[in-house]
C-alpha cells in the first residue's frame, strides 16, 4: 500500500520569519495527519529555520527544497547543490516544476541530472511532469506526458525508482482555479503507472507515489484522492494557508 503524501509547495512566497510563524500556526493546529506523508518546500532562505523548528519540536513532518543544481559544487553562481541540501537533512526535492521549466529553461534532461543527483544525495525526488493548454487540446496530452516522464527517467536504475514520487501538474490547472477533473487526473496517473510497468516493471509501479497538482484545494481533494492512481497532491497557493493546508490533509 503507498501511504498518501501531501506537499506544499510555498514557491516564491514566505521569509523566513513568516515562514517560522507558519510553522508554529501549522504545528499548534495539527490534531492529527489522517494516516499522511507531509512536506513542506518553502524557499531555501526558510529551509534552515524550518528544519530546525521540525527538529526542536518533534514536528513529524518532511522537508523539501524546490529546485537544486545537479553538480556538488563549483562555479555556478546563484545556485544550490544538492550537498548543501543533504547537509541540511532536507528530505525532498522537487524537480522540473513546470515554472522551472518555463521561465528558467530547464528541459527533460536538465532533470534527468537533477533527479540522478538528489539519490546519489540520499534525496528524494518529487519529478514534475505536465502538458500546456495547447497540447491538452490537441489531444495530445498522454503522448506529451509519457514522453516527458520517459526522458525525465532515462539510465535511472530500478533501486532508485522505487523512491520516486511523480507530480503530475497540468500547467493549465496550475495558480489558475481550474481543477482538472478527477477522471482527467486519474487517466493520466494510471497512464504514468502503465509506462513506470513497461519500463521497471509491475512491482516498480506499484511501489511509485503519483501525485496530482493544480489548484488542488479542500473542496476537490476528497474526489482526486478517491482515485485509485492518485496517490497524494502537490499543493501551491492552498499550502501557504494554514487552514487550508490543514483541511487538506484531512480530506
Ligand atoms: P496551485 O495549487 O497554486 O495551482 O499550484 C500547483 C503547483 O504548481 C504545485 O507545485
Amino acid at each position: 500500500m503507498r501511504k498518501p503524501f501531501i506537499a506544499g509547495n510555498w514557491k516564491m512566497n514566505m521569509t523566513h520569519m513568516e515562514a517560522a510563524i507558519f510553522m508554529q500556526d501549522f504545528h499548534y493546529d495539527m490534531k492529527n495527519k489522517n494516516g499522511c506523508e507531509i512536506c513542506i518546500c518553502p524557499p531555501f532562505t526558510a529551509l534552515r529555520g524550518i528544519k530546525n523548528i521540525i527538529d526542536s519540536d518533534k514536528i513529524d513532518v518532511a522537508i523539501g527544497a524546490q529546485n537544486m543544481h545537479w553538480e556538488k559544487s563549483g562555479a555556478f553562481t546563484g545556485e544550490i547543490s544538492p550537498e548543501m541540501l543533504e547537509a541540511l537533512k532536507v528530505d525532498y526535492v522537487i524537480i522540473g516544476h513546470s515554472e522551472r521549466r518555463q521561465y528558467f529553461a530547464e528541459t527533460n534532461e536538465t532533470v534527468n541530472k537533477k533527479v540522478r543527483a538528489a539519490f546519489a544525495h540520499n534525496l528524494k525526488p518529487v519529478m514534475c511532469i505536465g502538458e500546456d493548454i495547447d497540447i491538452r487540446q490537441s489531444g495530445k496530452a498522454e503522448e506529451f506526458v509519457l514522453s516527458q516522464l520517459a526522458a525525465c527517467l532515462d539510465g535511472l536504475e530500478e533501486k532508485s525508482v522505487t523512491g520516486l514520487t511523480v507530480a503530475y501538474e497540468p500547467i493549465w490547472a496550475i495558480g489558475t482555479g481550474k481543477t482538472a477533473t478527477s477522471k482527467d487526473a486519474e487517466d493520466m496517473c494510471a497512464a504514468i503507472r502503465k509506462k513506470i510497468s513497461s519500463i521497471y516493471g509491475p512491482d516498480i509501479a506499484e511501489a511509485v507515489r503519483i501525485q496530482y497538482g493544480g489548484s488542488v484545494k479542500p473542496s476537490n481533494i476528497t474526489e482526486l484522492m478517491n482515485m485509485p492512481d492518485i496517490d497524494g497532491a502537490l499543493v501551491g497557493g492552498a499550502s501557504i494557508k494554514v487552514d487550508d493546508f490543514l483541511a487538506i490533509i484531512n480530506y
